[in-house]
C-alpha cells in the first residue's frame, strides 16, 4: 500500500468520489474531520460504504481516540461489516493499539504522535503482534498539545518538534517492524511541495503517505512505486553478491557494496514483489 485518503465519513459526496479514485487504502474518518453532531450520520454511512461490495481498495476506519468515550460506539457500527483495519488516532503507547485489537479484533495503523507523551513511547509498538501493520505521525494535534503558535518555519518547513516525531516515528515502525507511513501533507493545492515531500519521505524509508485529497493520490502512488531504474539496480545488486560467492563486500560501479546494501536491495524486490 502506497496511498491512504483521508474521507470525512459524513460527506457522501466525498465518500463516493474517495471509493471511485485511486487511493490504494481509503480511511473513513469518524475522528477530527467529523463534529461531534455528525458522528452518528458517519457512522451510519461508513457502515453503509463498507456492506457493499468491493473491490480491490482496502477500507480502514479512523475511530475515535480511546479517551474520548466514543470509541465503542464507532465500533459498534463497524466492526461487524469487517474493514481491513482500523486507524487509532491519539495512540500514546503500543498498549492502546493492543486495547483497541482486544476490543475490536482487527488489525490497526497507529497515530503514533499526536500527544506529548506520546513522543516518549515510539519504542512501544514491538509487542503489539500481527495486527499492527504501521505507524504514522501527525503534526497539527501535536502542535496543540505543545501549545505551540506554528508548527511550520517562515520557509514552510517543520520545525524541530514535528521533525522529531516525523523521525520517531520512521525508527519506532521499523523497530516494531511495521510499515511507516508518511503524515499528510496539509496544503492540498501545492502538489510541487507535495512532490518534494513524498521524494525525502522515500529517501528517508517511509513506504506509504496519508492523503487529505483526491488530487494527492497521484503523486503519491506514481512516487511511492519503486521506479525501474531503482528495481534495475536493487537486481543487480543481489545478481553482483551472488556471482562473487556471497562476498561480505563487492564493487560495483566504483562504489563499495556491503551487507546492508544487499539487505535494502533485498528488501526493495520483496516490496516490489509482494
Ligand atoms: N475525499 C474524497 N473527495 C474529496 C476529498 C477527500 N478527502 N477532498 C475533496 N474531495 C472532493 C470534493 O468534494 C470535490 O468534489 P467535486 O469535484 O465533486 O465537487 C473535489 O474533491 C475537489 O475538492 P476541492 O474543492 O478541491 O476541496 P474542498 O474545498 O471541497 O475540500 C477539504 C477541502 C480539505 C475540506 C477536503 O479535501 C477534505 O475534507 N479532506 C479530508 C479531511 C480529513 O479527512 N481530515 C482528517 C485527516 S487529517
Ligand atoms: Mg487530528
Amino acid at each position: 500500500m502506497r496511498s491512504f485518503l483521508f474521507v470525512p465519513a459524513d460527506s457522501e459526496k466525498k465518500l463516493r468520489k474517495a471509493l471511485g479514485g485511486a487511493a490504494d487504502a481509503v480511511i473513513l474518518d469518524l475522528e477530527d474531520s467529523v463534529a461531534l453532531a455528525d458522528k452518528p450520520k458517519a457512522r451510519a454511512l461508513a457502515r453503509e460504504v463498507l456492506a457493499a461490495p468491493r473491490g480491490s481498495m482496502k477500507l480502514f476506519v479512523r475511530v475515535n481516540a480511546l479517551t474520548t468515550g466514543l470509541t465503542g460506539d464507532d465500533l459498534d457500527a463497524v466492526t461487524a461489516a469487517a474493514p481491513d483495519g482500523l486507524v487509532l488516532p491519539k495512540s500514546e503507547s503500543g498498549a492502546d493499539v493492543k486495547r483497541l485489537v482486544e476490543m475490536a479484533g482487527l488489525p490497526v495503523v497507529a497515530i503514533a504522535t499526536e500527544t506529548a507523551a506520546s513522543l516518549f513511547n515510539l519504542g512501544t509498538y514491538g509487542d503489539c503482534g500481527p495486527e499492527l501493520l504501521g505507524l504514522t505521525w501527525g503534526m497539527e494535534d501535536l502542535a496543540a498539545a505543545l501549545g505551540a503558535q506554528a508548527n511550520r518555519d517562515a520557509l514552510g518547513r517543520p520545525t524541530g518538534p514535528y521533525e522529531l516525531a516525523r523521525t520517531l516515528c520512521l525508527i519506532g515502525a521499523r523497530a516494531a517492524g511495521v510499515e511507516p507511513i508518511d503524515a499528510v501533507y496539509a496544503n492540498f493545492r501545492d502538489l510541487a511541495g507535495l512532490e518534494v515531500q513524498c521524494h525525502d519521505a522515500v529517501r528517508d524509508g517511509f513506504t506509504a503517505k496519508m492523503c487529505i485529497h483526491p488530487d494527492q493520490i497521484d503523486v503519491v502512488n506514481r512516487i511511492f512505486t519503486p521506479s525501474p531504474e531503482a528495481v534495475a539496480r536493487a537486481r543487480r545488486i543481489v545478481d553482483a553478491f551472488a556471482q562473487a560467492g556471497d562476498a561480505g563486500v563487492i564493487g560495483l560501479d566504483g562504489e563499495m557494496l556491503d551487507v546492508p546494501h544487499l539487505k535494502a536491495a533485498k528488501a526493495l524486490l520483496a516490496r516490489v514483489a509482494g
